[in-house]
C-alpha cells in the first residue's frame, strides 16, 4: 500500500501549476497530473518534483545540506529565526520559501504563524528531504528558482527567500496583490573572522546592496530593512558545518577545513533582513 500524500501539500494543490504547459494538476494518490497528461509522482520522501526537464542551474551538494542541517541543529542561528518571525507580517496565510534548504527558517515562521500553511521550494534532492519533514505545515517541492515557478499568479501572501538565490519578477507575479518578499542576506562583515581564517571562503559583495534594489525597486516598495547581527561561539564541529554549509565548502581545501577543526572561535553573523510590499 502506498502511503497517503503529504497533507501539508493539499493546501497548495489549487496553486499548483505544470511545470511543462502550465496547467492546472491534480492529486491521485502520490501524482500531480495535469489535463495534458504530463505527470510527477511525489518523491518517496513527499515533495512534489516539478522541475521541468533540463537540470537546475545550481544548488547545494548532499555533504552541503547535511553540514547546514547539522549547523542549524545546534540553534546557533536560533536569533536570526527569531528575527525573522518578527519581521514577517503578522496575519500571512501561505508562504513561500525559495532556496528553502533544510525549512529550518519556514518550519520557524510557521511555529510563530499558526494559520499558515508553507511549501519550500530548493533543488537539493538532499536538502528537499530535511524541508519536507521539517514542520507539520510544510510542503516541499523542487524547482529551479530562475525558471517559470509552477504557480498560478496570487497564490502566496510571503515570499522568504534566506541566503538564497533571487527571481523577483517570479517573486511578483506569485505574491497576491499587497503580499510580501522578505529578503535575507549576508552584511559585508557577515563571519568576518572565517573568512579571515579560511582565505578561499567567498567574500560578500561590496554593492550586493545597491544591485538589490536595483532589482526590487521597480517591483516592491521596501518596507523596513533591519540588521541583525550577534556574536556566536563556536566549537571545531560547528565551525566546519558552518564552511561546509557555504559554497566556500568548493573552494576550501581539506586541510583549510582541517585547520578549523582545532580550537574554539567567535564569529559574528550580520546579515540585513528586509520586508518588501508588491507594488
Ligand atoms: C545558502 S542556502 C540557504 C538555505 C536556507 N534558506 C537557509 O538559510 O538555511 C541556498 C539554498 O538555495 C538552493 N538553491 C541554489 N540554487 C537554486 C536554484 N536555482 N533554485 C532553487 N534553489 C536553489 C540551494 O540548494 C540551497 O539550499
Ligand atoms: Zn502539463
Amino acid at each position: 500500500m502506498s502511503r497517503p500524500a503529504p497533507s501539508a501539500l493539499l493546501p497548495w494543490l489549487e496553486s499548483l501549476r505544470c511545470p511543462h504547459c502550465a496547467e492546472p494538476v491534480e492529486l491521485a494518490e502520490r501524482t500531480l497530473r495535469c489535463s495534458r497528461h504530463h505527470s510527477f509522482d511525489l518523491a518517496r520522501a513527499g515533495y512534489a518534483p516539478l522541475l521541468a526537464g533540463a537540470s537546475p542551474t545550481s544548488g547545494d551538494d548532499d555533504d552541503m545540506a547535511r553540514a547546514r542541517d547539522s549547523f542549524l541543529a545546534t540553534g546557533a542561528y536560533a536569533p536570526l529565526r527569531e528575527a525573522i518571525a518578527q519581521i514577517a507580517p503578522p496575519h500571512i496565510r501561505r508562504i513561500l520559501d525559495i532556496g528553502c534548504g533544510t525549512g529550518y527558517y519556514l518550519a520557524g515562521l510557521l511555529e510563530q504563524r499558526p494559520d499558515a500553511h508553507g511549501l519550500g521550494v530548493d533543488t537539493s534532492v538532499r536538502a528537499l528531504r530535511f524541508a519536507a519533514r521539517a514542520h507539520e505545515r510544510a510542503a516541499a517541492a523542487s524547482w529551479d528558482v530562475f525558471t517559470r515557478f509552477p504557480l498560478a499568479d496570487g497564490s502566496t501572501d510571503l515570499v522568504l527567500d534566506v541566503f538564497a538565490p533571487r527571481h523577483p519578477e517570479e517573486f511578483a507575479r506569485v505574491l497576491a496583490p499587497g503580499g510580501h518578499l522578505l529578503v535575507v542576506r549576508p552584511a559585508p562583515d557577515h563571519l568576518e573572522q572565517l573568512r579571515t581564517a579560511v582565505p578561499g571562503m567567498v567574500g560578500v559583495d561590496p554593492r550586493k546592496e545597491e544591485r538589490l534594489h536595483e532589482v526590487l525597486d521597480p517591483l516592491f516598495t521596501t518596507v523596513r530593512t533591519v540588521p541583525v547581527s550577534f556574536a556566536l561561539a563556536l566549537d571545531a564541529p560547528t565551525a566546519r558545518d558552518l564552511v561546509a554549509m557555504t559554497p566556500s565548502a568548493r573552494h576550501v581545501g581539506e586541510q583549510e577545513l582541517r585547520a578549523l577543526l582545532t580550537g574554539t572561535s567567535e564569529v559574528t553573523v550580520s546579515v540585513v533582513a528586509s520586508l518588501h510590499r508588491r507594488r
